[in-house]
């Protein structure tokens, strides 16, 4: 992955090598024109491995699209990869003339952008990168950059605790998602020195299939027995992630003496981080994100090419994809209000109940 942040800038649309089919090249019969009307269809993966789907990229997705006026539809696949291959074929055979998906995994991403591909409609890998692929264009943050900031959190947390060569186990995303992949080699290249420095060990150190919160329960319980209670730090990969490890943690009454990490800043995350339970979280600004992809999508869509101004490269398949990576911030119980500040989540979903106090106390007003 090439490395930086380029902002994302439109250079013109170039209006080069028109994606739609024109068949009629007079251009001056009334009517005749075989030109498609523009139209954007999103497959987003499910609603369950993270708050963010349904709550954060649905609304800001639906809202860039409204306000440029194009038509859209946006579907969930819920977890389903072969729902997620119908629901393609049939925005395809509706007309759409730009597709936008987070896979599931790469293999069940490939065939459907290929397919969209050879049926002359524009595509874009969201947040997800599908190796191997053919995604016009890929629109995410820098994932690496998301799993250093989860090393540096849990670092600075099991310091602030005092933890002596303390044991941390991982609870990684799916293995079948790239951005796990990712995730991980940012959070290792900060935390592996430190094992092999001996100053932390090394603990257990586990995939969770298709990000699944129960089974991440399951899977923390086990390592949790497996090694007599003595985990001091978890890398946990999503806030999702982290609360089915904090869930445990509360039965054995360790909550909040084992700091545990998270990523995508939810209502639940912050309020985990509000109580002590989690050390951070991630802040991805989804309306930037959100905003980028609907308006390479609108372009595209519209049979029109913006330059992205930077690539990744693609390891599966070789090829450097025309992408916007955007900047993550690490958020800690001091900064919880700049997330609710950006508007991404309200002080509603976040100080209910017993958080009012809390919310109060870390300076949310
Ligand atoms: C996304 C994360 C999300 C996870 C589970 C990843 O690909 O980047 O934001 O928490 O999937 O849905």
């Amino acid at each position: 992955m090439r490395k930086g942040f380029l902002t994302f800038a439109a250079v013109g649309l170039l209006a080069a090598g028109s994606l739609t089919a024109c068949g009629d090249d007079s251009g001056s019969d009334a009517g005749g024109s075989t030109e498609k009307k523009p139209k954007i269809g999103v497959i987003l993966p499910d609603s369950k491995s993270s708050a963010r789907w349904e709550g954060a990229d649905r609304k800001f997705l639906e809202e860039a699209f409204k306000a440029a006026g194009v038509d859209y539809t946006i579907q969930n696949a819920e977890g389903d990869k072969s729902a997620f291959q119908t629901i393609a074929d049939q925005m395809i055979t509706s007309g759409v003339t730009a597709l936008m998906i987070v896979n599931l995994d790469s293999g069940t991403g490939k065939a459907v952008l290929d397919k969209a591909k050879s049926q002359g409609v524009a595509t874009i890998d969201y947040d997800r990168l599908t190796l191997g692929g053919s995604a016009t264009y890929y629109v995410s943050f820098d994932n690496e950059v998301v799993g250093k900031l989860q090393g540096e959190g849990l670092s600075k947390c099991l310091t602030d605790k005092g933890a002596k060569n303390p044991v941390v186990a991982y609870l990684n995303g799916a293995p079948t998602d790239n951005n796990a992949t990712l995730f991980k080699n940012g959070y290792d290249s900060v935390l592996k020195p430190k094992f092999d420095s001996k100053e932390y060990t090394k603990g257990p150190d586990q995939n969770v299939p298709e990000w699944d919160n129960a089974r991440a329960a399951t899977i923390f319980e086990q390592m949790l027995t497996q090694t007599g209670g003595k985990i001091d730090g978890v890398l946990a990969a999503n806030d999702g992630l982290g609360n089915a490890a904090i869930s445990v943690l509360k039965k054995n009454k360790l909550n909040g003496r084992v700091p545990v990490t998270g990523q995508d800043a939810t209502p639940q995350g912050l309020q985990n981080i509000l109580s002590g339970d989690q050390c951070m979280t991630v802040y991805k600004a989804i309306k930037e994100e959100a905003k980028a992809a609907s308006d390479l999508a609108i372009a595209v869509a519209k049979g029109e090419k913006k330059e992205t101004g930077q690539t990744v490269k693609d390891p599966e398949g070789g090829r450097d994809v025309p992408s916007v990576l955007l900047t993550p911030k690490l958020i800690f119980k001091e900064n919880v209000k700049d997330v609710i500040a950006d508007g991404f989540v309200t002080k509603d979903e976040v100080c209910a109940g017993a958080y009012a106090k809390l919310c109060a106390d870390a300076g949310i007003s």
